[in-house]
């Protein structure tokens, strides 16, 4: 197994092995672009999800970056693809970040200078004091970090999870916001490729303008599983309402009247299921938008389903990161 030093040595060469007809940067900025691109559509690939028009857009994406490109071109983006992935697989690191700055791709002028692995690390161990007991109180961990870069901060975060026995692939949810599209696309690869759950923008924090919101793959596998605990949650409800409709006084009906059972009467009567119910799904995009400064957003948000917590600690523990 190569090391993450050694992978780093052959994407850098790789990147060189690029013709000179094409500019270094512009090589990077389209192999980013199909990189992100090719992780969303894992899932649809896979079968996991329908085939739909985000789906088509980014195909349609994907294929006008390719078509740039000779077919011995396209082969070393798969490879640098490749050593990518086994560079996530080895463990936590801001691989593509460093190669980035290393190889003079960032935009110094818009700001970019990424924060070294090691002071992120600090940082977060420093943030994440007690994650579980925050895990057992909310059912999550949500980030928010405002200006990704290439992730690094989002990286040493869930390594720092980990560090505390808490999976950040079931436990942790990211929302993360870059101006700069290589930056974006940095981060997707980054946190899709360590199954992390996350929305990824393309857009500007401070004028709260967003122009693409991503979820990484592992974010749609995690609300895939929680809209089923919602409805299993809600047919307990249901159960419980026909096997004991007095523990839902508004149900019963007037003395003498027809007593009419209706999912209604069960949602209005049984604020739990209500609750359930109205709790917006992990995965809507909009659950993550920036808080309009104007409107009131709840601080701290009640856990919509209560989690089986060894089962949620272990949902995708078979090999747990980084253990
Ligand atoms: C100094 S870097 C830090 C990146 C990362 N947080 C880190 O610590 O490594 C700042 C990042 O902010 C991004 N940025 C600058 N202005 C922004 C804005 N208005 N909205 C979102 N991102 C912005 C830049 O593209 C750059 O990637």
């Amino acid at each position: 197994m190569s090391s993450v030093p050694q992978l780093k040595k052959d994407f850098i060469q790789t990147l060189h092995s690029f013709s000179h007809s094409h500019n270094q940067s512009t090589v990077f900025s389209d192999w980013l672009e199909m990189a992100a691109i090719s992780l969303h559509q894992l899932p649809y690939h896979n079968g996991d999800f329908p085939k739909d028009e985000t789906f088509a857009d980014l195909e349609a994406k994907y294929t006008e970056r390719e078509k740039c490109y000779t077919p011995e071109e396209r082969t070393a983006f798969a490879k640098l693809f490749g050593l990518s992935l086994m560079a996530h697989r080895e463990g936590f690191s801001d691989f593509l970040g460093e190669i980035a700055a290393e190889q003079e791709l960032l935009n110094e002028r818009g700001g970019q200078f990424f924060t070294p692995y090691e002071v992120c690390k600090m940082m977060a161990k420093m943030t994440f004091a007690d994650a579980k007991a925050i895990v057992e109180e909310k059912g999550l961990i949500t980030v928010s970090e405002p200006a990704s870069g290439g992730g690094a901060m989002v990286i040493a975060s869930a390594e720092a999870l980990v560090e505390q026995g808490v999976d950040p692939r079931s436990c942790a949810q990211f929302d993360c916001i870059d101006i700069s599209r290589d930056a974006f696309n940095m981060t997707y690869i980054q946190l899709a490729a360590l199954d992390l759950q996350a929305v990824v923008r393309h857009g500007n924090t401070l004028s709260n303008e967003m122009w693409e919101s991503r979820p990484t793959p592992q974010l749609r596998y995690f609300d895939q599983w929680i809209r089923e605990h919602q409805q299993i949650a809600r047919l307990e409800q249901l159960r419980d309402f026909f096997v004991n409709p007095e523990a839902f006084p508004a149900a019963s009906s007037q003395e003498g009247e027809e007593e009419v059972i209706t999912t209604d009467s069960l949602e209005t009567s049984a604020p739990q299921a209500q609750e359930v119910a109205e709790q917006p799904s992990l995965f809507e995009i909009d659950t993550f938008a920036p808080a309009d400064p104007t409107e009131r957003r709840p601080s701290r948000r009640k856990a919509d389903v209560t989690l089986p917590q060894p089962e949620q600690l272990d949902l995708f523990g078979q090999e747990r990161q980084g253990e």
